[in-house]
């Protein structure tokens, strides 16, 4: 990286291509950050937070390559010279949650006002967002949004120049800009997007409306990718999109999601394969043969129910019925006995009643899904669903929630503990957090197992015997 940014001109006109154009900016970032850095006798110190999904999680990366590529040291810590929120506006919580810690970076900054502070991600494509961090965030250096987060490098030497705010929000976008850098969290296992945006409008969610139109990587730029990715020493990756499922009806020449996964696992040296989420409407028989079939792929599904009623699911646009939902994970069990299947649930949708909660419990009682994330409804300006009659009391929904909770928690015990005894590989992926002679890694299904293991084995694949199930996650022992 820094071989490739010394080959660089800062003197020279930028160049229009990308992504080029984003590495020119770099090597001009670098100039500014050393100098302040010999000013200060002292690094320069950024800090990224993350909100929201692992597509978030997986941009935050490339922001942090960004920043490295500039010069400035990553940290945790949060009393930085640099610090970037990136944002997420799914649920109205997400959103709250980050004014507050922004109230707090404001009184830092008081301390510290050369510190920059930095908001990119989903909540920044909303208007009465950027209307309010105008007027009440006015200590925020840059602002800007999903379309174009590939111009970071830019808009960051535009911010250190100008000494003003700085926002730059696009509408939408059509472009890809591959080839970026990024800092990967973990050294063996990496997310990849192959997708990016969403058409599917369910009726309660935002996400169309700040991710923008469904756009599919082309098959070879991800192929090219995870390549690399293995070279670097990555065992497994994390096929990212919000519906996989409907990957490469974009393309010039479409691809489907299945033949994508048949091409990925002929790259030798890669273990594991993930993939998240599986819109039900869009999964198909296909899908079920190639991961059945499959020596990586690991036996995991990420399969959104959101309600257990159909008259609920139809008001919620999302294209299935609670019989068709049901005959899905039926064939999925058959097909991969030893798959998990894990769901999203909202309670309170407009509307819901209590005879439509119980619904939703029969369908998690009768799949028994190894865990699900279970979410209020939270209303979304602009979404259809804001503007439906029968908005349901907190109450009702504090009561159907606690239910669906509890049968939740059964059912997946139920499940978690059919592995017992048994010998499976485990990908070590850290060193456990309250006791330093222990392992934590992950199952192919995503369970969580603890076991003995020198730091050496991290990133590596050990057979491991599950010794005892503790709900959510099991402790054993590793064969030597
Ligand atoms: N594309 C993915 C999900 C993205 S959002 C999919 O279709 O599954 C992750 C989860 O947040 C959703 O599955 C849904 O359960 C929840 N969610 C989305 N919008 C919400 C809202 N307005 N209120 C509550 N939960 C919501
Ligand atoms: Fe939201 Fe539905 Fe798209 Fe998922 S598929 S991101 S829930 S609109
Ligand atoms: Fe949130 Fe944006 Fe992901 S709204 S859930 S970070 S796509």
């Amino acid at each position: 990286m820094t071989k490739f940014l010394d080959a660089i001109d800062p003197a020279h006109e930028p160049p229009l291509k990308e992504p080029e154009r984003q590495y020119y900016f770099m090597a001009k970032c670098r100039e500014y950050v050393q100098k302040e850095s010999e000013r200060l006798g002292r690094p320069l110190f950024a800090c990224t937070t993350t909100f929201g999904c692992q597509m978030n999680a997986r941009d935050s990366e490339k922001l942090a390559g960004i920043l490295e590529a500039a010069g400035y040291r990553t940290t945790a810590e949060e009393a930085a010279d640099f610090v970037i929120y990136n944002t997420c506006t799914v649920r109205d919580h997400a959103n709250q949650r980050i004014y507050g810690r922004l109230g707090r970076l404001g009184s830092l900054k008081k301390k510290n006002p050369q510190m920059k502070i930095v908001l990119c991600g989903c909540m920044m494509q909303e208007d009465a967002v950027i209307e309010k961090i105008r007027t009440s965030y006015r200590f925020v250096d840059l602002v800007f949004g999903t379309h174009n987060i590939f111009k970071f490098a830019e808009l960051l030497f535009t911010m250190l120049e100008s000494g003003r705010m700085v926002i730059d929000i696009w509408k939408a976008t059509d472009q890809i800009v591959e080839e970026l850098p990024a800092e990967r969290k973990y050294p063996f296992k990496s997310g990849i997007n192959i997708m990016f945006g969403c058409d599917n409008y369910c009726s309660y969610c935002i996400v169309p409306f700040v991710r923008g139109r469904e756009r599919s990587r082309e098959p070879e730029d991800i192929i090219r990718e995870i390549r690399r990715l293995v070279e670097d020493g990555v065992v497994e990756v994390m096929l990212l999109g919000q519906n996989v499922n409907s990957y490469g009806t974009t393309l010039s020449e479409p691809v489907t999601f299945p033949e994508l996964l048949r091409r990925i696992e002929g790259i030798e040296g890669l273990e594991r394969i993930r993939f998240m989420t599986s819109h039900p409407k869009d999964l198909s028989d296909e899908l079920i043969q190639v991961m059945k079939d499959s020596k990586k792929i690991c036996r995991h599904l990420h399969l959104p129910l959101q309600s257990g009623s159909t008259p609920i699911l139809e008001a919620m646009n999302r294209h299935y019925t609670k019989e068709e939902y049901l005959e899905l994970a039926r064939k999925i069990r058959k097909t991969m006995p030893d798959i998990a299947i894990t769901t999203d649930i909202i309670v309170g949708f407009p509307g819901e009643t209590p005879q439509d909660v119980e619904e939703t419990i029969a369908v998690v009682k009768e799949v028994q899904f190894e865990n699900a994330f279970t979410f209020i409804y939270s209303k979304r300006t602009g979404t259809p669903a804001a503007a439906m009659d029968g908005q349901v009391s907190k109450e009702a929904v504090k009561l159907s929630f606690d239910r669906l909770l509890k049968a939740v928690q059964e059912t997946a015990k139920l499940r978690a503990g059919r592995l017992q005894g048994k010998i499976l590989p485990v990908l070590a992926e850290e060193i456990n957090e309250q006791d330093d002679s222990l392992l934590t890694g992950r199952l192919s299904n995503n369970m969580i197992v603890h076991f003995n293991g020198g730091h050496d084995l991290i990133g590596k694949i050990v057979a491991v015997e599950l010794k005892e199930c503790h709900g959510f996650y099991y402790s054993g022992v590793m064969l030597q």
